[in-house]
């Protein structure tokens, strides 16, 4: 008896210990914010950036006098200090340990597996997909499962199609893609929020998006790297497939337009790895063949990000501006101006390159270039820029409010590029 019950208890530690190696845990990572005050200071960040993976910079060092947020393992502490002290460079302890912050997550953001679908806390992707492959029957001959390819672990990478069949052969079609950065969780909830929205709600200019076009939402683009947000690292952002020592590439530098050409890494560890060739990872390579299946449907190109509240359009990779623009700067007027109705949240943006940063081989700019959606917007959702630890982990009682303001957003941005005669 003794022996039996010593033996499962070992087992069970030995579990326990398992399960604890699997999950990366951030105890006694500190956060700091730094700034670079000249061009010197900031290339010097920039090649910590690159070199180190016991360091995060979560916003990516781009510009002098911008306070950068950065994640220091503890083994990393003392060099990380002396280097910015030996190099003149200002900084500010913002967290002492990273991983209590986490772990308050963990209990009030998950939902359990047991519960209804709903908008109050963010889902595992198999409790979402579920939930879409409900949606046909419940709406017959409206929705329509799609699948835009296949994950590197296999996933499917699943989407719905709303299509009201009122007479209209062929309606303008828009294409809304979601997740393809996995940590930043609010943007899956956004795309299911506004999915069940245009199929349930009573509000005319929301049932009149739905019936008069035709939609192609993907909440996950990248589901492996979802999932692993899940499982195992709440912090990552890339796709998972092996690249050298390191996992995954960054699936929004990873396009096949200007491809590594500016703002991305070739760093294989570095979280903004472009990849080893345009189209490497199966995420982007799979669904860019489904988009390009659309060409000629899909007139308008939509991509949900978090965080810092901005509305973009191209380019990423230069800092020309596209031929379009003044179309591009009406249409971002109204739409800023319509989420900021509701609950007074501000948002700015503009061209990729100067609003941001450069940041070449993301979606928006192939799908501007390529198939022919001569309106193509980025939306950064909440919180805003300099959100550090809770940046993308937006509390999820925020879901249906930022729901609800994006949706305002994209009524008068769909209303624009129609007003524009894109529509055809
Ligand atoms: C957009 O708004 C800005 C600021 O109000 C204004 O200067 C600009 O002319 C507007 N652009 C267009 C095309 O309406
Ligand atoms: C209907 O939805 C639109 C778009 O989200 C919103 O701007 C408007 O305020 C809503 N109308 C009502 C009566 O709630
Ligand atoms: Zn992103």
């Amino acid at each position: 008896m003794l022996l039996k019950y010593s033996l499962i208890l070992a087992l069970c530690l030995a579990a326990v210990a398992v399960s604890n190696a699997e999950r990366a845990r951030y105890d006694n990572y500190r956060v700091y914010k730094v700034t670079a005050s000249n061009v010197k200071e900031l290339a010097f960040l920039k090649k910590m950036e690159d070199s180190s993976d016991s360091l995060i910079f979560l916003e990516g060092v781009h510009d002098v006098n911008n306070e950068i947020e950065v994640v220091v393992a503890p083994h990393k502490l003392p060099d990380f200090l002396k280097a910015l002290e030996d190099n003149g460079i200002d900084y500010v302890l913002i967290e002492y340990n990273l991983q209590a912050h986490l772990d308050k997550d963990d209990v009030t953001q998950i939902a359990s597996r047991a519960g209804g679908y709903g908008w109050k806390e963010y889902y595992e992707l198999d409790t979402t997909y579920t939930w879409l492959q409900s949606l046909p029957s419940s709406y017959p001959g409206i929705v329509t499962l799609i699948e835009g390819g296949k994950s590197y672990e296999k996933r499917s990478i699943l989407g719905v199609k709303i299509s009201y069949k009122n007479g209209q052969s062929q309606k303008p079609g828009i294409f809304l893609e979601a997740g393809i950065h996995a940590r930043e969780w609010i943007a899956p909830a956004t795309a299911t929020y506004i999915i069940n929205q245009l199929l349930t709600s009573e509000n005319d200019t929301i049932a009149d998006l739905a019936r008069n076009y035709d939609w192609y939402i993907f909440p996950h683009a990248n589901p492996d790297g979802y999932v692993y947000t899940h499982t195992t690292n709440r912090l990552w952002r890339k796709t998972r497939q092996p690249h050298g020592t390191c996992y995954g590439a960054d699936p929004n530098r990873n396009w096949g337009f200007y491809w590594n050409t500016v703002g991305a890494s070739s760093n294989e560890c570095s979280d903004t790895y472009a990849g080893p060739n345009e189209f490497s990872e199966l995420e982007t390579l799979s669904l860019s063949k489904y988009i390009k299946s659309l060409e000629g449907k899909i007139q308008l190109y939509i991509s949900f990000h978090s965080y810092s509240q901005y509305v973009l359009y191209p380019y990423g990779h230069t800092n020309e501006l596209p031929g379009n623009v003044e179309d591009f700067d009406r249409v971002f007027n109204v739409t800023v101006a319509a989420i900021g109705q509701r609950y007074g949240t501000k948002y700015t943006g503009g061209n990729i390159y100067d609003a941001i940063y450069p940041a070449a081989g993301a979606s928006v700019d192939w799908a501007y270039a390529n198939v022919g959606t001569r309106m193509s917007f980025c939306l950064e959702l909440r919180p805003g820029p300099n959100s550090i630890i809770t940046g993308f982990r937006l509390p999820a009682a925020q879901i249906i409010p930022t729901g609800e303001e994006t949706l305002d957003g994209l009524a008068a941005m769909i209303n624009e590029v129609k007003t524009l005669g894109y529509f055809v």
